[in-house]
């Protein structure tokens, strides 16, 4: 089976989305009690691990399951995992985000960075709250709009890349609808796209282009790179990462 381009792209970036380890412990840190004596994260959508690596840092005492659907970046977590000495308490697993292999009221917190947008935030907050424990906690970060009228231009690429980008207020709504509490969120500085992803990307583009010359998908694809980029530079103050931080009631 021939792979999407999009994971081969994704494959030469060390983050496969905009976050670093800063934000990811201001998050963690809104977790008011963090499991004692071990718990259980998910980390879904777990890309090439950074957030993995920096959740194993933040609990010492959790053990980790860092799912994606792409085996080849879980080959790069495990890579990391073993560097690291973390093979006691961090395991991949490849699964889809949307079909996962777990147990209900399997986790104490339940994470996921930058990828929720790929079945939807609302979808992925209802169908993942089954595998918290109660009194467990769930953390997305993902794409909003940061105001009720953005630009045409703005609204016009996001409902070709992504029609699910909606007001943080809605997002709020999804999780309190959902059972859900809200505990706490933050948006992620715009310098933080630029240092943890775009300028990565940007750096990448002429290599990717020889590399695929002759692949038009992915040529396609690194162009809505470009495009996304262009997007962001003009329009950062529009839209944006918003960590949600949640907790299912005991
Ligand atoms: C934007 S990246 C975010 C990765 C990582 N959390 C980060 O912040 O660097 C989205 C991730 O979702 C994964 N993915 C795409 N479709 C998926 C699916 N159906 N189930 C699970 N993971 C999926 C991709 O392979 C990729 O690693």
């Amino acid at each position: 089976m021939e792979i999407n381009p999009i994971f081969k792209i994704f494959e030469s970036f060390p983050r496969q989305g905009p976050g670093d380890d800063e934000h990811t412990e201001k998050a963690f840190s809104i977790i008011a009690e963090p499991p004692e004596g071990g718990g259980e994260i998910l980390d879904v959508g777990c890309g090439k691990g950074v957030q993995t690596m920096a959740l194993a840092r933040l609990c010492p005492s959790c053990r980790i399951l860092a799912t994606d659907i792409h085996q080849p970046f879980l080959d790069a977590v495990d890579e990391k995992i073993a560097a690291g000495g973390f093979s006691g308490r961090i395991k991949t697993v490849c699964a889809s985000m949307d079909d996962l292999p777990f147990g209900e009221e399997s986790f104490d917190i339940i994470w996921a960075e930058g990828c929720s947008f790929i079945m939807g935030f609302e979808n992925a907050v209802r169908y993942w709250k089954k595998f918290l424990k109660p009194g467990g906690y769930m953390m997305i970060s993902d794409l909003f709009w940061f105001t009720e009228s953005p630009s045409a231009e703005a609204r016009e690429f996001f409902a070709e890349i992504d029609p699910t980008i909606m007001i943080e207020e809605k997002g709020l709504e999804i999780i309190r609808n959902a059972g859900l509490e809200p505990v706490g969120s933050f948006r992620l500085p715009s310098r933080v796209w630029e240092e943890s992803y775009y300028g990565i990307v940007k750096g990448k583009f002429g290599d990717l282009m020889e590399e695929f010359q002759d692949n038009e998908a992915a040529l396609m694809i690194i162009e809505g790179l470009k495009k996304q980029i262009e997007i962001f530079d003009k329009y950062s103050d529009e839209f944006g990462y918003t960590y949600n931080v949640m907790r299912k009631p005991l």
